[in-house]
């Protein structure tokens, strides 16, 4: 369960998040929706604990994320997942390096990586082949299939996924929301963010709608003229 209670965020005299409270189960596929500068990536950032809350709550499964010391961080961020519209692929490792770099980290025997390194490629629908590509050597739609496959091998509960479509043409956009909506359908939480109405309204999922920090709608399957 995630729980923004009052949530603000301030830049300045600024609030990009303003009093948001929000509310999110276990399971739900939920899109945030709203125009450029709405504050749609400092609530993602606010969430995985990258930027700090200038008042209110953020918890996750009952643990405060402005609270968290450091080891509660870690095992926090290994169950979850983020992508980004610039996917933040390292672009000296190949494909199957980049999925794997957070398990070697993590001290994971090399027989286990691989296999769930390819899982993971499955999972995103690329051949075992990518793994040897370079991300130069890959389209942008593979791109943030790789990208999702690196939030997903480590197995999380949840994926925050920012913006995701952003640099992709409709149609690879659209691959990339059926892939969410499968992995949801595995029964991992996806908060999206996206300012592209098509998408939601296809997904017909749970929408939140953010303008200037507030949320001004909260919809089951919301449509968006
Ligand atoms: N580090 C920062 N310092 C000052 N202002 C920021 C910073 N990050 C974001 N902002 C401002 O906060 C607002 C919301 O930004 P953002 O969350 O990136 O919006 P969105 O992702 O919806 O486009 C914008 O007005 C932006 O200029
Ligand atoms: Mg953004």
């Amino acid at each position: 369960m995630i729980e923004f209670k009052k949530a603000v965020k301030k830049y300045g005299t600024t609030k990009v998040l303003d009093e948001i409270d929000l509310n999110i189960k276990p399971g739900e596929f939920v899109s945030v929706i709203g125009p450029s500068g709405a504050g749609k990536s400092t609530l993602v950032y606010a969430l995985i604990g990258a930027e700090k809350l200038s008042s209110g709550v953020i918890s996750v499964d009952g643990f405060r994320i402005n609270r968290m010391n450091q080891k509660e961080m870690q095992y926090y961020r290994r169950r979850i997942g983020v992508v980004f519209q610039d996917y933040r692929l390292l672009p000296q490792k190949t494909v199957f390096e980049n999925i794997a770099f957070a398990l070697e980290v993590c001290g994971y025997r090399e027989e286990d990586i691989r296999k769930l390194v390819l899982d993971a490629l499955h999972t995103v629908g690329l051949n075992a082949s990518f793994g040897k590509r370079f991300p130069h050597q890959i389209s942008g739609g593979e791109k943030q299939r790789c990208a999702i496959a690196r939030a997903l091998v480590h197995g999380p509960g949840l994926i925050i996924a920012d913006e995701p479509t952003g640099n992709l043409d409709p149609d690879t956009g659209l691959e990339i929301i059926k892939l969410l909506e499968k992995i949801n359908q595995d029964g991992i939480t996806v908060i999206l963010t996206t300012h592209n109405k098509d998408l939601v309204n296809f997904l017909k999922k749970r929408v939140i709608k953010i303008d200037d920090g507030k949320i001004v709608s909260d919809k089951g399957e919301g449509r968006y003229e």
